[in-house]
């Protein structure tokens, strides 16, 4: 944690809005967020001129986390990888939304999944596939009958938590940053062009999807009850993907530092990334207002399209 915070101050220090917009984003008021022990890559460093364990292969994956960013993507992954019938990509691929992977082809797509046991299924996650308008045709092409698990979370929260993700990145980057009612308002209004509020409409997103899979081919995971109890959704989700119920209660433990349940699984305890979990600034409560109204009726509009309520108004 200090060297987390004193990392920070220098690249405060190093960037020049970053003081003002720091006071006035709100951090000071950070909840603890000591993450002593960073995700180690599992399952994930095979380097392709090692070879692989005895009957184990690569393939292209039963099941892939299509989103949404920072809907807690990453918790949901490490989470399904405690399944011993699991076998998780180690990265992101964008090979459906990015066309220079895409032109690589789908042995280049393949090469880069974890190897597996026949009897194990095969995950990966790359969030921008959500948002991404040639995803879902391209998964579809590639396998009709692939089960998709999409995690949301509330809209609004998860505006806040891209912004602050963005924050973050660009103050290592030494990039200049605003506080979030600089970019959540233009000339007085909502900035509905605004990026993160753009990712924030499920139902745009959700219709895309739709007309390349049946509803019943996408689980969707409620990102804020995954944070709260993640067990109940990791049991639906085996159910999603006809897994046998390997994953127990004592698979994981709230960690009090972090604010945030952790996983304990193979003798080994671990949170997620610092960089999961971060305080959010305060913000503005009249912005704030605006931005939850104009969500309403597209929230609205998701309910309807997957014929389901979440406790986000
Ligand atoms: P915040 O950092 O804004 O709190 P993604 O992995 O898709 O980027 O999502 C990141 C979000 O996952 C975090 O957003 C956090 O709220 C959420 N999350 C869910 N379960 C978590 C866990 N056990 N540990 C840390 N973050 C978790």
């Amino acid at each position: 944690m200090a060297s987390f915070l004193v990392s920070l101050l220098l690249l405060v220090l190093q960037t020049y809005a970053a003081p003002s917009e720091l006071i006035k984003a709100g951090f000071g008021s950070a909840r603890d967020s000591i993450d002593p022990d960073p995700v180690p890559p599992v399952n994930v460093s095979e380097d392709s001129t090692s070879s692989p364990p005895p009957g184990t292969s690569k393939r292209t994956p039963h099941s892939i986390i299509i989103g949404v960013r920072k809907g807690g993507t990453r918790a949901l992954l490490e989470m399904l990888d405690i399944h011993p019938e699991v076998a998780v990509a180690a990265t992101e691929v964008h090979f459906f939304d990015w066309d220079e992977n895409y032109a690589k082809g789908l042995e280049w797509y393949r090469d880069l999944m974890p190897y597996s046991y026949p009897h194990q299924i095969t995950i990966e996650k790359t969030p921008g596939y959500f948002t991404s308008p040639l995803a879902p045709e391209r998964i579809c092409a590639m396998n009709s009958s692939i089960k998709l698990l999409l995690i949301l979370r509330d809209p609004t929260e998860r505006v806040i938590s891209d912004y602050t993700q963005v924050y973050f990145n660009r103050l290592e980057n030494h990039k200049p940053v605003q506080a979030i009612e600089n970019l959540l308002v233009r000339n007085g209004a909502l900035n509905i062009r605004y990026k993160a509020i753009q990712r924030s409409l499920y139902d745009v997103h959700m219709r895309n999807w739709l007309k390349h899979f049946p509803l019943e081919q996408i689980h969707i995971v409620n990102g804020d009850a995954l944070i709260h109890d993640p067990l109940p959704e990791l049991q639906k989700v085996e159910r999603f993907l006809n897994l046998p119920p390997r994953i127990v209660s004592s698979n994981f433990y709230f960690n009090q530092t972090k604010g945030f349940y952790c996983i304990r699984s193979d003798g080994r305890e671990r949170c997620l990334h610092e960089s999961k979990g971060r305080p959010h600034p305060s913000v503005n409560s009249t912005v704030l207002q605006q931005l939850r109204s104009y969500l309403r009726e597209h929230n609205r509009s998701f309910f309807r399209m997957v014929k389901r309520t979440f406790s986000w108004q």
